[in-house]
């Protein structure tokens, strides 16, 4: 095997709950790069929305909002299973993001193209500084396509339900699993069949399916790939 410098940007994509925070925040740490959720910014916005009332379904104003919003990403304050603190405004909004109410209405607002285009243009800024570990839908295929490595990484329905329902009944949380699984293919369902950077591998991705690898697993293999 030969032993090259690893690739300076990567792309990492793959549906709801296919754990690709995880892998991403450990692949990052591993090789000192920048870990950046772009999820995140979908979520921050869809946020906004709900605190104000706003009409999902109102598109310009949603994107209007997209393209003023400051949602700020600062290194993690707490050690509650967070990798970055997410604010708006004076608020710590990282956890509320993760909500059911974000969770149900978030493909909603990634739907819109022009949301994409605002947000997108802010992480390809980001990424193209390279040394960086990006993770969404659309990575690899939309925001950098020029990304060295990317990585499409899956999972079953039922496996991401049964993480997804693990995490939060872990933070304390209600949750029933039939609830979660029903949502996790709605989203899915949207995210692969909306007009604009549908979810879905690049030609030259990676395709790893995780359903029976552990997180341990999962960054051994990849880490192999960035040699
Ligand atoms: O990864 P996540 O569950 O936090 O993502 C939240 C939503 O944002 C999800 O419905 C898909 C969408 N998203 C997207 O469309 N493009 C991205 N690059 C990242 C997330």
């Amino acid at each position: 095997m030969t032993n090259k410098t690893p690739p300076s940007i990567i792309a990492l994509d793959g549906p709801a709950a296919s754990g690709k925070s995880t892998l991403g925040r450990s692949l990052a740490d591993a090789l000192g790069y920048l870990f950046f959720d772009t999820g995140i910014m979908y979520r921050a916005i869809t946020w906004i929305a709900i605190q104000h009332d706003m009409n999902l379904r109102d598109e310009s104003a949603i994107t209007e909002l997209a393209q003023k919003a400051q949602i700020d990403i600062r290194p993690p304050s707490k050690t509650d299973g967070r990798s970055c603190d997410v604010v708006i405004g004076d608020r710590d909004v990282t956890w509320d993001m993760r909500n059911a109410e974000v969770d149900a209405n978030v493909s909603i607002v990634s739907a819109y193209p022009r949301v994409r285009k605002a947000l997108s243009e802010q992480q390809r800024r980001i990424g193209l500084r390279g040394r960086v570990v990006m993770v969404g839908r659309d990575i690899g295929t939309v925001v950098l396509p020029e990304a060295e490595l990317k990585i499409y990484l899956d999972a079953s329905a039922e496996e991401r339900a049964k993480r997804r329902f693990d995490e939060l009944i872990a933070r304390g949380e209600k949750a029933s699993y039939d609830e979660i699984l029903r949502k996790v293919i709605e989203r899915d369902r949207i995210d692969s069949t909306r007009a604009v950077a549908p979810l879905r591998p690049a030609a030259d991705a990676v395709i790893i399916d995780s359903d029976k690898m552990d997180a341990g697993q999962v960054l051994a293999h990849v880490m192999q790939l960035c040699k």
